[in-house]
């Protein structure tokens, strides 16, 4: 195969090249590299990675976030000849809004990235995000933008049925489980649509008592029964927070409300999440616990190639079970899916606080029970304020002061 459909080969900017999800899109970039190539690339500490990328992609551009920048400059990184190296607190939309870039791929945690993804929107760009905080945060100012951007191909093609006429060709999801979504919606009337239901694994303390959670450490935390992720998510998904996260994540994404979004709990892993229709059938994706598969359908949309992930196996797979979660013992759901009811205030204050919950448990200055307890206080003290949809700097002003909360918080 050569180049998309029409022959162009795709360019992208990678934001978290480092990470769980950065190196894993560094594979499928470079096993689809007739498709793609990779212009910029971003990580925050790893200059070993960086280095090591630089060499085997050979971006036009790199940055590094982290001291060692600063410590070093340009001339401190080892870098292939033609690599320019991008410096500063603007570096991330300096590279995601570069002319040559067609499409970013945003694999930062945090809110870090928000401020480049507006820009690569307003300038054109497809954005293809796994970071979560993106849309539960700043939902309310990316999805209108992306509406935008596929409304005017609408226009320009006439063709209502265009891939990119739709808002989800140009802010694509990674999650697997927003991903799953949309491959179930493809085809489908949004008017059809009843309920969307997100598939939760459960994580490890899927049968702990409320008396065993309240000993967990953060090495138990951290063994995750099925996905292999970096350390921020692991521990949302043994609290269940980050099913929460994926709620208001998925309420923005596909534009229903709150109520018709269910979570279920399924702890194989196999059906990464469905949609159920107007006649009651339920529509679901299947794949095994394998990130590059995501992160390659967003990359190849509306296109599917071969994968290096293995394939789904029903009969290797056997039961396939299925349950409601406990918001009894998983509190971090319902105080989501209120943050969610709330706005985007509170989904913001929500995001912010879980950062630091989550930093000071595995640093050992919050128990696995104070996670939620501090989540609950952040949305309680700071999600009724003004605005209720804050712009751009409300949101990083926020964050500051939420952060300062929860260091705070005992
Ligand atoms: N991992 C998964 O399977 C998975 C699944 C679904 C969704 N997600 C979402 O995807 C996002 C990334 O998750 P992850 O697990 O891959 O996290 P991760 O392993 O912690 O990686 C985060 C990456 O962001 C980089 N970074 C931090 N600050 C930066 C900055 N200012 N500029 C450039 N890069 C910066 C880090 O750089 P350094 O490491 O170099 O410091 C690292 O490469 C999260 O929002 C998560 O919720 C992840």
């Amino acid at each position: 195969m050569t180049g998309t459909a029409d022959g162009r080969v795709i360019r992208v900017a990678l934001l978290g090249s480092g990470g769980s999800i950065g190196r894993q899109a560094v594979d499928v970039l470079a096993r689809h590299a007739d498709m793609f190539r990779v212009v910029a690339l971003a990580t925050g500490t790893q200059r070993a990675v960086l280095e090591e990328q630089a060499r085997r992609l050979r971006p036009a551009a790199v940055s590094l976030a982290g001291n060692q920048a600063g410590r070093h400059g340009a001339a401190g990184l080892d870098l292939p000849t033609g690599t320019e190296f991008v410096a500063g607190p603007d570096a991330l939309e300096v590279l995601a809004t570069r002319q040559d870039v067609d499409l970013v791929l945003v694999a930062t945690g945090g809110l870090v990235a928000l401020r480049s993804v507006l820009a690569a929107l307003a300038a054109g760009k497809i954005v293809a995000t796994a970071n979560k905080e993106t849309l539960v945060a700043g939902g309310h100012l990316v999805m209108p933008m992306a509406r935008e951007l596929a409304e005017r191909t609408a226009a320009a093609t006439g063709n209502p049925r265009d891939p990119m006429a739709s808002p989800l060709g140009w802010l694509r999801p990674i999650d697997s489980e927003h991903s799953a979504i949309w491959q179930c919606l493809v085809g489908e009337s949004p008017a059809a649509v009843e309920r969307l239901w997100l598939t939760a694994s459960g994580g490890p303390f899927l049968n702990a008592t409320v008396a065993d959670l309240e000993t967990v450490t953060p090495e138990q935390a951290l063994k995750h029964p099925t996905w292999k992720m970096g350390s921020k998510i692991t521990i949302d998904s043994a609290t269940l927070a980050n099913k929460g996260l994926e709620i208001i994540e998925a309420r923005w994404l596909y534009d229903v409300p709150l109520a018709a979004i269910s979570v279920v709990v399924h702890p194989q892993s196999v059906i990464h999440s469905a949609v159920q229709f107007a006649d009651g059938s339920l529509k679901a994706q299947l794949g095994t616990p394998d990130m590059r598969l995501p992160i390659q359908y967003a990359l190849t949309y509306p296109e599917r190639r071969p994968s290096s992930a293995a394939a789904a196996d029903l009969v290797a797979a056997g039961r396939l079970e299925f349950r409601a979660p406990d918001e009894g013992r998983f509190p971090a759901l319902r105080i989501a899916r209120e943050a969610g009811q709330a706005g985007p205030r509170a989904s913001a204050a929500l995001i912010s606080a879980d950062e630091v919950a989550v930093a000071r448990f595995l640093a050992g200055t919050l128990s696995f029970q104070g996670i939620p307890r501090l989540l609950d206080a952040a949305v309680q003290t700071f999600g009724a304020g003004q605005p209720a949809e804050p712009p751009l700097a409300d949101l990083i002003a926020l964050d500051t002061e939420v952060r300062a909360f929860a260091e705070a918080y005992r």
